[in-house]
């Protein structure tokens, strides 16, 4: 009786995810999670087609099922294709997860265009067009969609070697308030998850010892976050059933990083 209740409300049957940046530490995590509650998962990568490969083998021999699709985030037309290339596969899509992410430490002053230019145009003009891609799909055939956009702890307060990346951050929580207030109106909800500290590729260079120690200092929980501990949060918003009054929601996974002070 219990499990056929949390099935109901957060069980993902007969729905399609596509998760760009699928190929990632979190991205991948996403893929693994919403693949063991149901869904089927396109796993979307744009380098890196060993991962991705690696990520469908993984849901597949769990039983599940998932398909790799290319597409650069920083391309419109790329999304696109992408995008036709799973409703080929499978017919639909109902879940969009954005997750692809580049970072760097320059300092602010050493900031040069074609640097800014590459962290804006992935982080938060790929995610933009992303959710502008599977939208447009999802309002013309009345799909009660869910998105999630991946931000971070670092779009609302200063973050220390992450300027560029936290501006566009930043971007992603405006916007993703901005579309959730537009396509409400059609069914379809827009969050984002904002993660704290997770050991990934994109921030390798930068969770040094000396930061690992402050990071540390002034996480309550005093660790850096599991991947898999991002698959709550995201099985939630992505389930119609467990989140249909959820939308325009910046959602905190950080161990408390923001949510405290001295
Ligand atoms: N790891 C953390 O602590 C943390 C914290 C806050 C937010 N995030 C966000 O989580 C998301 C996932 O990042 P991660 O930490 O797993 O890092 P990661 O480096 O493991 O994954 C990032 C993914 O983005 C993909 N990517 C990069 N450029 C792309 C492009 N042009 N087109 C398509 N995909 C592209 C990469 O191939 C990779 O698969 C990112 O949006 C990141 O900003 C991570």
């Amino acid at each position: 009786m219990a499990n056929s209740y949390i099935v109901d409300k957060f069980g993902l049957n007969e729905k399609i995810s596509g998760i760009v940046g699928g190929s990632g530490v979190l991205g991948g995590s996403v893929a693994r999670a919403l693949a063991k509650a149901g869904s089927r998962v396109a796993v979307i990568y744009n380098h890196g087609k060993e991962a991705a490969d690696k990520r469908v083998e993984e849901i597949s021999a769990a039983g599940g099922e998932a398909i790799a699709v290319h597409a650069d985030a920083g391309i419109k037309k790329d999304l696109e294709e992408a995008r036709d290339k799973i409703l080929s596969k499978w017919g639909r899509v109902d879940i969009l997860v954005n997750a692809p992410g580049v970072n760097s430490t320059t300092p602010i002053l050493d900031i040069e265009e074609e640097e800014w230019k590459r962290i804006l145009d992935i982080n938060l003009k790929g995610m933009f067009f992303a959710c502008q891609v599977f939208g447009r799909y999802m309002i013309q055939n009345q799909i009660k969609g869910s998105i999630i956009n991946f931000s971070s702890v670092s779009s609302e307060i200063p973050l220390s070697k992450v300027f560029t990346y936290g501006i566009s951050k930043a971007g992603v929580n405006n916007m993703t308030r901005f579309l959730a207030r537009e396509w409400a109106e059609h069914g379809i909800r827009v969050n984002a998850v904002m993660p704290g500290f997770f050991p990934a590729e994109q921030n390798r260079k930068i969770l040094t010892e000396e930061r690992r120690t402050s990071i540390f200092k002034h996480t309550p929980m005093g660790r850096y976050g599991e991947a898999e501990e991002l698959s709550g949060p995201i099985i939630w918003l992505a389930s119609n059933n467990a989140s249909s009054f959820v939308t325009g929601t910046i959602i905190p996974v950080d161990g408390g990083f923001t949510g405290m002070t001295i």
